[in-house]
């Protein structure tokens, strides 16, 4: 991942390339004046991306990372978002219970998170889902767009290569079999409610619980 720096905006320039798909799949799912987080929002660049794509929304950015808290609230005032864009959330996912006030709670109706599960590890997308299942309800979804490996179907040798190097940088790291998220969903309660295939050899998987 490269990053250039402009004041305290981070770019990761896969951002650019994928977020207007990313856009196209939650243009189906997100309803109107409704409060979406968003899990490990890196740069901000999404985050200010959708808040503008969708007005009525509220977008609410997060990560763990204060280099990338400051990036995004650098976005958010570069795009004159902060009247309506909340501060991101320090928020890592193994770190429980999520610093989620009551109200910000009463008010999400999906989470999104984008290019997480394969950066870190495997415990990681279980607290995921354990925490998410009580943040959302029947009506609500919890997407997660990245690279999959998946049972009887080829990978791409493109996505071999990145697992391979992922292992490298950490052996607790790489591309996660989309099976075994089921499985884990299923355990918290939820189904795979669609799977839709990505440019680039990604895929946005929506999830909703039973
Ligand atoms: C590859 S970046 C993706 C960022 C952004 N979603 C994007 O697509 O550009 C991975 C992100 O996961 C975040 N991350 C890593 N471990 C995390 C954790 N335990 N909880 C929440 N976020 C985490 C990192 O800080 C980083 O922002």
């Amino acid at each position: 991942m490269k990053n250039i720096d402009i004041d305290n905006r981070l770019i990761f320039p896969a951002t650019l390339r994928n977020r207007d798909v990313i856009a196209a799949v939650l243009s189906k799912y997100i309803s109107p004046n409704s409060l979406f987080l968003e899990i490990a929002s890196g740069s901000g660049e999404h985050g200010v991306f959708f808040q503008k794509k969708f007005p009525s929304i509220i977008w609410q950015t997060s990560d763990p990372e204060l280099v990338h808290r400051k990036s995004i609230n650098s976005w958010i005032n570069h795009e004159g978002l902060f009247s309506k864009m909340p501060e991101p959330l320090d928020l890592d996912v193994e770190k429980r219970p999520w610093p989620i006030s009551k109200q910000l709670r009463s008010l999400i109706k999906g989470i999104v998170c984008i290019n997480m599960i394969h950066i870190c590890p495997w415990t990681c997308t279980k607290a995921m889902f354990e925490e998410s299942k009580f943040l959302l309800d029947k009506n609500n979804f919890l997407m997660l767009y990245g690279p999959f490996i998946i049972r009887n179907k080829q990978t791409s040798e493109s996505n071999l290569n990145f697992d391979q190097s992922l292992k490298l940088q950490n052996p607790l790291w790489g591309i996660r079999h989309l099976e075994a998220v089921n499985e884990l969903a299923l355990e918290n309660g939820f189904k795979q409610h669609n799977v839709i295939e990505m440019p680039a050899n990604n895929l946005s998987v929506i999830y909703c619980l039973n």
